[in-house]
């Protein structure tokens, strides 16, 4: 029987990916949240696909294509935050008419947000817990909660650039003789652990702004 050919419905997948929405209310702006969500799970697929290649490229000190792989994440993520414009023509009052049948579901159940988190070196494993029921899933959550994050691979670059970072600056994943295993952010919490001049975390919440200030040796910034 000879192969059907190429066509751009068969390549996309369409008939699956278009019956992938299923709206639970009779609801018209139903459909709305549902693709805007899907639409961000895709690009999320294809930010960690990005990330992942931009973690090789790094481990393998092969940092200019590693630029690439990362500024094409920069660019999605600036079409992911202009859709929300698309979401503004949604009012709470159309939301709260369908917000019933989302039943328990949450963003927080997001497992490539999570993942993505974790590639990055956000690693809060507290939320391991809602992918139990799906073992693939929660296989790939661990693999990247335990291998070192792009923030570790692309510090331990520093010390041959002549930006030797101190040791607190270690992150949990990357492997520093002073600082085994010790998380920015206590599982369970969404405040950010503090490393105190001692090292131990006293987990006041501080701003987020202040988790972004790069180490400077010798500086006065957060590690
Ligand atoms: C009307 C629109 C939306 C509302 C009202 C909403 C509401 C919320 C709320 C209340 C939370 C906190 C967790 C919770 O209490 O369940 C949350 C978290 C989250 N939402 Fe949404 N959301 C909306 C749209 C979206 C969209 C379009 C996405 C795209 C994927 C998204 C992804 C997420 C993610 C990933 C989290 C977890 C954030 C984290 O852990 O830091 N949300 N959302």
């Amino acid at each position: 029987m000879s192969e059907q050919p190429m066509t751009y419905a068969r390549y996309l997948g369409l008939d699956a990916l278009l019956a992938a929405q299923t709206p639970q209310s009779d609801r018209h702006d139903e459909l709305l949240f549902i693709v805007i969500h899907q639409t961000k799970e895709l690009w999320l697929k294809e930010i960690i696909h990005e990330v992942k290649l931009a973690k090789a490229l790094v481990a393998a000190g092969d940092l200019e294509p590693a630029y690439k792989a990362l500024a094409r994440v920069s660019r999605i993520q600036t079409i992911m935050t202009l859709s929300w414009d698309v979401l503004a023509t949604m009012t709470p009052a159309d939301y709260l008419s369908f917000r019933g049948s989302l039943g328990t579901s949450s963003g927080f159940q997001s497992h490539q947000f999570r993942e993505l988190e974790y590639l990055l070196g956000l690693k809060d494993e507290s939320f391991l817990r809602f992918h139990t029921e799906r073992p693939a899933v929660l296989a790939d959550l661990k693999a990247a909660l335990e291998a070192p994050s792009l923030y570790d691979l692309a510090i331990r670059h520093l010390p041959t650039h002549g930006l030797a970072l101190p040791p607190r600056c270690w992150s949990a994943t990357s492997p520093s003789p002073t600082n085994p295993r010790k998380p920015w952010r206590t599982p369970g919490s969404r405040s950010i652990a503090t490393p105190s001049a001692t090292g131990s975390s006293t987990s006041s919440p501080r701003s987020w702004w202040t988790w972004t200030t790069p180490c400077s040796p010798g500086g006065t910034s957060m590690c």
